[in-house]
């Protein structure tokens, strides 16, 4: 079979962790065709680095080879829907980014829509950001692939087979993604990022949750367990005055118009909740983490941080260049080496999965639904932050490959 031939858009981080994932794939079922960004060097540094043919400056470029079959976009969360539904139409199939899209107020004057716009109107416009992705991928009859990375990540994989075996109800999940702050231009603004931490952040535990009570009702024989309402609380902690006051600030403080916190608690039809954290305020490296607790068991996840390394210095400078894990203040002291970050977070078996698909025409573990989902469920929430109250969630666009794909995995992971 020949390989998926892929176009990159977007040339810095998430480009990069894509790039250096796809390499195991490079060859036999993937070929990196062209990169394109806005800023055409760092595209021709990574054309260089991970000898990729073609550069353009422009995705429109990406669009109009032939050589490509799919599109992965790596670029900031504003302009996923525009180009998802772009690359539809020239009949490409899409990897995406998390999130899949949101509200950004492109058509009004003001720069710090987060400010000025009430979270209904935000919800109505991202919903229908995502009805219009939608019909593009159905009318075009192209494959969607959803980058959410804790769906693969080997500790989820685990999780789900102890749930499988346990047989126990679901009652209640704890999850969370923390780090120190985003270091990306797009992610200060609502206008670029489309919303703060919640979003940014959050959407990962979100999908995760959203996937394992899909998994759950999947695994009784019956339809996924629906979400049946969600509420929420958001905060900007680094507007607090003393903070403010401090002479070194250790987290990132440049927010514009979006929380750097927030906590919402999920609650589906069978009556069980999951509780999420997201902040841009938590030092000592990133934390992706899940507590399941079934009627018969407990597990927990630690995607980040995993004590499967630790490891101490009495300077930062002992350990050299060498990495230890991801937004990590310091390499002094006591701290968790990731072995393999990548791999435990599960971005080659993403990427293995989408070249699978497309390959074969299968839909994705993580795909379309999912991603409209979790946009759906996180705005949801800012309303709920908004008004106080809680806000029950609209039926779900039918999607009907997302439980058969949860079989399909099923059935294939021993
Ligand atoms: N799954 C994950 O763990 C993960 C991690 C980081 C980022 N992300 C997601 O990836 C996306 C990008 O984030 P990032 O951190 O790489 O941002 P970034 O700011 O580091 O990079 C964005 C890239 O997009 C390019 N770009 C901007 N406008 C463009 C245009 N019109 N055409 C072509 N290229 C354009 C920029 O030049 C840059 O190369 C975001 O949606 C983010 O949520 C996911």
């Amino acid at each position: 079979m020949a390989p998926l031939r892929i176009g990159m858009v977007g040339a810095q981080f998430a480009a990069r962790l894509h790039l250096e994932n796809y390499c195991p794939l490079r060859g036999a079922k993937v070929e990196i065709t062209a990169v394109a960004s806005r800023t055409k060097g760092r595209a021709e540094e990574l054309a260089r680095k991970y000898n990729i043919p073609h550069v353009a400056d422009d995705y429109r470029a990406l669009l109009d080879r032939k050589d490509v079959d799919a599109v992965d976009l790596c670029v900031p969360t504003d302009l996923h829907h525009e180009l998802v539904i772009q690359a539809a139409k020239a009949k490409k199939h899409v990897i995406c980014e998390k999130p899949l899209t949101g509200y950004f107020g492109k058509d009004r004057p003001e720069d710090l829509v987060g400010l000025a716009v009430d979270r209904k109107t935000m919800l109505q416009e991202a919903v229908a950001n995502c009805e219009k992705v939608v019909r593009a991928i159905q009318q075009n009859k192209v494959q969607f692939c959803y980058a959410e990375n804790w769906i693969y990540a080997p500790p989820v994989a685990k999780l789900k087979k102890l749930m499988q075996v346990s047989k126990g109800t679901v009652l209640d999940i704890r999850a969370e993604e923390s780090h120190s702050g985003s270091h990306a231009a797009y992610s200060r603004k609502w206008k670029t990022a489309g919303g703060g931490a919640l979003l940014r952040l959050g959407a990962h535990p979100v999908s995760a949750v959203l996937h394992l009570k899909q998994y759950e009702g999947f695994l009784r024989g019956g339809k996924g367990v629906r979400l049946k309402s969600v509420s929420a609380e958001v905060g900007q902690h680094t507007r607090i005055e003393s903070f403010k006051k401090e002479p070194q600030k250790w987290i990132v403080d440049q927010w514009e118009d979006v929380e750097d916190w927030a906590t919402m608690i999920m609650n589906f039809e069978d009556g069980s909740q999951a509780v999420i954290t997201a902040s841009d305020g938590v030092l000592g490296g990133v934390r992706n983490t899940m507590t399941v607790y079934l009627s018969n068991a407990v597990v927990q996840v630690n995607i980040n941080p995993s004590d499967t390394v630790v490891a101490y210095a009495p300077a930062p400078h002992i350990f050299g260049d060498e990495y230890i894990a991801e937004k990590l203040e310091t390499k002094a002291g006591w701290n968790f080496a990731s072995p393999d970050e990548d791999w435990v977070r599960g971005y080659p078996q993403e990427l293995a999965d989408f070249a699978d698909c497309l390959l074969s025409g299968r839909e994705p573990v993580s795909g379309l639904a999912l991603a409209v989902e979790t946009v759906k469920t996180i705005y949801a929430a800012y309303l709920s932050a908004e008004q106080g109250q809680r806000i029950e969630l609209a039926e779900s666009i039918p999607l009907g490959a997302y439980c058969a794909t949860t079989t399909n995995r099923l059935v294939r992971t021993k």
